[in-house]
């Protein structure tokens, strides 16, 4: 019989009841390590009190009203994004998927506005930019779009880090390339900076939209605000989502005054987007991270967690190889199945992430201690000795 929910997740035999920072309580009070933060989500981990705070300071004030009316909050947050990134206008969504279909049409519509036929964007293998159809026919993977056709036409998928196949892809008739600054559910990917300046400049070349999908590396997750400032370029749209909103769903699509030139009024729409009860939390998520004190700090637990990961490579060659990735956004990339790592994990109550190419993920809160670094750290390494006494 099928269960009452939709089994599209084999999930974990785990249930947590409370959270606070980097940690989850089960019911019997068990306590885990929380080093995925919900893929990335819980940026500030869980229970942050200004979070909590600006989310009950508006739930009792209103929860909900129409985009059909200014909201507050939203202009708040949007401002906020507007005077700290390249964007000069954002649209609200609830999720990464649905910050993927405007990008979608942003750039479709950009074209057909100019009243040139320019559809094709090229995106990349191993990306992943959520579940709707545009979103899987971008990722273009066999396991995502299998028995989901017919695939929405219109992107050509290219190999991940092969320069002279994009030169090539990328003429003066694609209307944009779509792409990961570091792919996640891919691998942990890390696309090099100067791989990207050279997008940039291909792009600028052709006329093609540059967008980011900053959905997973976003959001101080590489100790910048996003991904993309490390390669001193700027897209034209950029897909947001996750820490955005520190654990209530919220999602954004940013770009410049030309990238968004044609979606004018009735062109796209949303009825919970932006909504205010969301918007109050990304608007205090993004005052913290913009404070002057938490970038330096992300970095510094970066570069903590990085040598902690290193050491255990050194230590334990029969399990694990390389570490990849930037800022808080890291992968070990496993001589085990990953997915064996992520079960042993669980025995030592440290909660982690499988990727693509049999990758281990740490996407830990932006501000955990460098206690729970060591207690992390700690666990990984009795994760790699349990696993050793059976390889
Ligand atoms: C890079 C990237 N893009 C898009 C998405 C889709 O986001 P959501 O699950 O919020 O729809 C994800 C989710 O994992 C992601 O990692």
């Amino acid at each position: 019989m099928i269960p009452a929910i939709l089994p599209t997740y084999n999930r974990a035999p785990l249930s947590f009841v409370n959270g606070e920072g980097a940690w989850l309580w089960t019911e019997d009070g068990t306590r885990y390590l929380d080093m995925g933060a919900g893929i990335a989500v819980n940026a500030l981990g869980h229970a942050h009190p200004a979070l909590v705070e600006a989310l009950t300071e508006q739930a009792g004030k209103l929860w909900h009203v129409s985009n059909l009316y200014d909201i507050p909050n939203q202009q708040r947050l949007a401002q906020l994004l507007v005077d700290n990134t390249f964007a000069d206008t954002v649209f609200f969504t609830n999720s990464g998927t649905e910050s993927c279909e405007l990008a979608v049409k942003m750039a479709r519509k950009y074209w057909s506005e100019k009243g040139e036929d320019r559809t094709t964007i090229l995106t990349f293998e191993g990306a992943f930019h959520g579940r709707s159809s545009a979103a899987i026919a971008a990722a273009g993977s066999e396991k995502m779009i299998k028995g989901f056709g017919p695939v929405l036409q219109g992107f050509v998928q290219l190999r991940w880090g092969d320069a002279d196949a994009l030169r090539a892809a990328l003429t003066d008739d694609v209307a944009a390339v779509l792409i990961e600054p570091i792919q996640g559910e891919g691998g942990i990917r890390v696309m090099p900076d100067a791989d990207l300046q050279a997008l940039r400049e291909m792009c600028d070349e052709t006329g093609a939209l540059l967008i980011l999908d900053e959905v997973q590396c976003g959001m101080g997750r590489t100790g910048l605000l996003f991904a993309h400032e490390w390669a001193g370029v700027t897209p034209d749209i950029m897909m947001v989502a996750k820490g955005i909103g520190g654990g209530f769903p919220l999602g954004a699509v940013l770009a410049t005054e030309n990238a968004a030139a044609g979606m004018t009024a009735g062109t796209h729409g949303s009825t919970y987007g932006g909504n205010p009860l969301a918007c109050a939390v990304g608007a205090r998520v993004m005052e913290l991270m913009t404070e002057d004190s938490f970038l330096p700090r992300v970095n510094a637990a970066a570069g903590r967690l990085r040598q902690g990961l290193e050491g255990l490579v050194a230590s334990h060659p029969q399990i694990f190889g390389e570490v990849r990735g930037a800022g808080l956004m890291l992968g070990i990339k496993a001589r085990v199945p990953a997915a064996e790592l992520v079960q042993q994990a669980y025995a030592q109550h440290l909660l982690t992430v499988p990727a693509g190419d049999n990758v281990l993920r740490l996407l830990p809160p932006l501000n955990i201690t460098d206690d729970e670094i060591a207690a992390a750290l700690d666990r990984l390494d009795a994760v790699a000795t349990a696993l050793e006494r059976v390889v």
